[in-house]
């Protein structure tokens, strides 16, 4: 099959279009043939510096497709069924083998391009907010990164659950993509300071919830703009800087930084079933799917690399 491999970490160049072995079926697996790859914040760190689990390796988190095997221990799935995946590696490739847990079915209908893009960003977007964020109708949430995959479908579950809802991006236009997605108060924190900005949208009370996928010296701000007894879901490392922060604003206003990473419970009844109620919303049109681009599973390199140009609002997609 082809597949987009690399065989050292590094810039997007590293990605090549080659010819690999067809991957083999689990007795508890399926195999997919792959319609459309979710292109993953993740998989642009794994992509620059995370282990590599083959020579050459396969990256990629997410991809939907058509199942063309089942193994023979798996009963709920079967030939010809779409699906949406998500497993450690192997999204960029013509072919997918994974677990049979890791496959949701997709309602009949459904664009396999919108149901692709679902289960990591809504399903980690949902934790921050609700399962760990503790979020409640009334309340005001601060969404750093609001135009990545994570934040643009944060700011649609918030508000729909009756939150304000702000959002930082490092352009104006990128802000004014987000509104008709429900974000209340944009904040370019290239031209201002985040924290300041909070205080004076927020009269000096601070929000209750942020939900961080960026770190480093963006998490110092989440931590500031906190209101007495806020939280923080600290989900990623999208700015690729130390995790060096003052938490000692903390303690004084009773508030609490909390890390979030869906693997960990993807594998739970919980996590599934929140998935599969996610992937029925969106197929009912209950919140958008927002696709910037597609690219052919040929261009992962250009792919990747202008998803990292910072242009992207929600998410790029490759087609094999
Ligand atoms: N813990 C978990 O379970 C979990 C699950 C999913 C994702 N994540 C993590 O969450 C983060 C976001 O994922 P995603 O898929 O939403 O990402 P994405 O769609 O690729 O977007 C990342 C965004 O981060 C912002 N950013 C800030 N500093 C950046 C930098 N130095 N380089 C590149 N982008 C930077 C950019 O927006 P601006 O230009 O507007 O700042 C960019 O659009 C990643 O670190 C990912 O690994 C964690």
């Amino acid at each position: 099959m082809k597949a987009a491999v690399y065989y050292q970490n590094g810039n997007p160049d590293v990605l090549k279009y080659e010819d690999v072995p067809d991957p083999v079926c689990h007795p508890k697996g399926v195999v997919i043939r792959v319609e459309a790859v979710s292109v993953e914040g993740g998989d642009t760190l794994n992509r620059w510096h995370g282990a590599l689990t083959s020579k050459p390796h396969v990256v990629g988190y997410q991809a939907g497709g058509e199942i063309i095997e089942v193994g023979a221990e798996v009963k709920v799935l079967k030939v010809g069924q779409k699906v949406t995946t998500v497993f450690g590696q192997g999204s960029h490739a013509a072919l997918r083998a994974l677990p049979a847990r890791n496959a949701w079915p997709v309602p009949k209908g459904f664009d396999i391009k919108l149901a692709a893009a679902i289960p990591v960003p809504f399903g980690t977007a949902d934790d921050c907010l609700f399962e760990f964020g503790h979020l409640k109708a009334g309340e005001t949430v601060l969404v750093q990164a609001g135009a990545s995959g994570v934040g643009v479908a944060a700011i649609q579950l918030a508000k729909r659950a009756g939150a304000t809802v702000l959002a930082t991006a490092s352009s104006d236009e990128r802000l004014e993509r987000l509104k008709s997605l429900g974000l209340d108060h944009g904040i370019n924190y290239r031209t201002s300071d985040v924290a300041k900005s909070v205080m004076k949208i927020t009269d000096n009370k601070g929000v209750n919830l942020v939900v961080d996928p960026v770190g480093g010296a963006t998490l110092q701000g989440s931590i500031l703009s906190l209101a007495y007894r806020g939280r923080i879901s600290m989900v990623g490392a999208a700015g690729r800087e130390a995790m060096t922060v003052d938490v000692s604003p903390l303690m004084a206003g009773n508030r609490s930084l909390t890390g979030v990473f869906l693997g960990a419970e993807i594998g739970t009844d919980r996590a599934h079933n929140m998935i599969q109620r996610l992937i029925d919303e969106a197929a009912r049109g209950e919140f958008k799917v927002v696709i910037d681009r597609t690219f052919p599973l040929s261009e992962a390199a250009a792919a990747h690399a202008y998803i990292e140009s910072r242009q992207a609002v929600g998410r790029v997609l490759l087609i094999p």
